[in-house]
């Protein structure tokens, strides 16, 4: 590592000039908070939701749907955003910068969890430590700290009529789809759908390059459950090995982490439901599947000021970069607020139909009213007024003890006799019940994950004496699974044949590069650099023996070549690099090509 710069300085650097990420609208200026994703980087991170995909949806059996990015107001005065999803900002009187204000405090004394305090509370936090703009060193102190929505809105068609917003998560566009999706799933209890997308959010101040921005991608999973009924395959995941960060442990000023397993996480009560402890296994070991340094990683459970409005208990997944620990995942237990809370703001059906092992014979409190005196009573409001009267008696039978009974129809009240209403209690012969389902929800940062992959892969060592660096992707990951290189660019006879094996890659399902600019050693290096696991050779010796033709191939990490037959080729890649088979392997079947020719 060159010692001069931080992991995430040489990263930014690193991605800009081998075309990862680099900031967005580059040429007006940029905007803050945007990144466009470059050729290696957007091959990377389609890799890694195509990943996701395969582990979260098709091997759990779930569903998949792309619901839009913008959503109408109804659907986050609903979900709480409208009104909950804030930030606290100051802004500098001197320059005009915003800054989140509990990030100043955490940068600048020791209180981890700020975003918790009350707003007066974190006034009185920036003047007793008298913090300064870290734009131009102006004082904050007596600056007012207010509560900042991160939602962008805009307006759906033309004028103002129909505010929509730029979804904040897109677990909404799941939750708002339940009563279609769960017909999909035939009514029935557990099943997931899982969504991969774009969300927005009007950061204060976006920072650590891909880490924070105003434009990112999730790929969600919300697992609807029956909490009393449905059970987690936690015997699939319960000896998968876990280093956890309780809140206790966080409490403790000796606290330290608990290493332990899946299973006995749930066994012990240190993660309190199974299905959170069954998606911690999961992603613990796609996590490692993906590239992640698992010595830089944890599971660290929210403290309670820190949980979102709608989470019972949650959990991040963290990887460590520069020494700071950076949330990639969060797995929430958000109960039933979700599909209660857009139960009781739209007209639809979020619940599901639970069926009684036996039917079960209960008392019902209901009325048959009198419609020979409603109607000429109430007129065209009768029929409200019954439905209003049905809905009471089923709610709140004690309504009916008196002589009258009062009810609300269209904003107006109505007093009807008991004995016109014709309250009674029956027995009724009833084979199920309707139940919100609960949510468990892994929701994944894929830029952060991206972020994290890149920093975690990146190595240099000395190779032919020279210094070299490189990224170490998993070729479940990299950009490009092999890069092709006639020796020399001016013999057709290699040139031609390392065309002929691109075309032949390219055909069998491999991303390839093909190459043929500079010397052989330049070319290896370009490639280590964005991280691609093989390279393969063509030079004179292996057209011109006596044997089949071969060519060399080199791997990444180790730089070390063997000789393979060309007929062998394609399977022998197809199996390094789905990792069937390892590199040693192939050195023991094949010709160690001797050092030095790296070059
Ligand atoms: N859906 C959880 C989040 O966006 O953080």
């Amino acid at each position: 590592m060159s010692a001069d710069r931080t992991e995430g300085e040489r990263l930014v650097e690193l991605a800009k000039r081998r075309g990862y990420f680099f900031g967005a609208s580059g040429a007006y200026g940029g905007a803050s908070g945007f990144y466009t994703f470059g050729p290696q980087g957007a091959a990377l991170k389609s890799n890694v939701e195509d990943a996701w995909r395969e582990r979260f949806t098709v091997q759990e059996g779930n569903f998949e749907i792309e619901a839009p990015t913008i959503m109408p107001e109804p659907v986050f005065e609903a979900s709480g955003h409208l009104d909950g999803f804030d930030d606290m900002l100051v802004e500098c009187p001197e320059c005009g910068t915003s800054h989140r204000a509990d990030h100043l405090i955490e940068d600048n004394t020791d209180i981890e969890d700020a975003e918790s305090l009350p707003i007066s509370e974190v006034e009185d936090l920036i003047a007793d430590h008298d913090l300064q703009c870290p734009n131009c060193g102006g004082r904050l102190s007596g600056e007012p700290v207010e509560d900042f929505n991160l939602m962008f809105e805009t307006n759906i068609g033309p004028g103002s009529s129909t505010p929509g917003y730029l979804r904040p998560e897109t677990a909404q566009g799941i939750f708002v789809e339940f009563p279609r999706i769960k017909e999909y799933a035939r009514n029935s209890l557990p099943f997931g759908a899982t969504q991969i997308g774009r969300a927005y959010r009007n950061e204060i101040s976006p920072r650590k390059s891909i880490v924070r921005t105003r434009e990112f991608t999730q790929a969600e999973l919300e697992q609807f459950v029956d909490p009393e009924r449905d059970e987690p395959d936690l015997a699939d995941v319960a000896d998968v090995e876990v280093t956890l960060y309780p809140a206790s442990e966080q409490a403790d000023e000796d606290g330290s982490y608990v290493e332990t397993t899946v299973g006995e996480a749930v066994e012990d009560g240190i993660v309190g439901d199974a299905w959170i402890g069954y998606f911690l296994g999961i992603a613990q070991e796609w996590y490692q599947r993906v590239g992640v340094d698992m010595d830089r990683f944890r599971f660290r459970q929210h403290l309670a000021g820190e949980r979102a409005h709608y989470a019972a208990d949650c959990w991040d997944a963290e990887s460590e970069v520069d020494g700071d620990w950076i949330e990639i995942a969060g797995f929430a237990y958000r109960g039933d607020y979700d599909l209660s809370k857009h139960g009781e703001h739209s007209d639809d059906d979020f619940t599901i139909f639970r069926q009684f092992d036996e039917p079960k014979t209960v008392e019902k409190s209901v009325v048959d009213p009198d419609m020979s005196v409603l109607g000429p009573e109430f007129g065209g409001d009768a029929a409200d007024v019954q439905s209003a009267l049905e809905e009471l008696a089923d709610r709140d039978p004690s309504a009916f003890e008196g002589e009258t009974v009062r009810v609300t129809a269209g904003g107006d009240t109505y007093e009807v006799d008991v004995d016109v209403a014709n309250f009674r209690v029956e027995e009724q012969t009833v084979s199920g019940e309707h139940i919100t389902p609960h949510v468990i929800e892994p929701s994944f940062g894929v830029d952060r994950t991206v972020y994290t992959i890149l920093a975690h892969a990146y190595h240099e060592d000395e190779v032919d004496g020279e210094t070299r660096s490189y990224l170490s992707l998993s070729p479940t990951v990299a950009p490009t699974d092999v890069g092709v290189f006639p020796l020399v660019s001016n013999v057709e006879e290699l040139t031609a044949r390392a065309g002929d094996l691109v075309d032949d890659l390219r055909e069998s399902g491999f991303s390839v590069v093909y190459d043929d600019s500079g010397s052989i050693g330049r070319r290896y290096r370009r490639q280590d650099e964005v991280g691609t696991p093989f390279c393969v050779t063509v030079d004179r010796d292996g057209l011109e023996g006596d044997g089949p033709d071969s060519v060399t191939v080199r791997e990444r990490d180790t730089a070390r070549q063997v000789r393979i037959p060309v007929e062998s080729l394609v399977t022998e890649l197809r199996a390094v690099t789905s990792g069937d088979r390892s590199f040693d392997a192939l050195v023991e079947t094949y010709d160690l090509v001797a050092p030095g020719t790296d070059a």
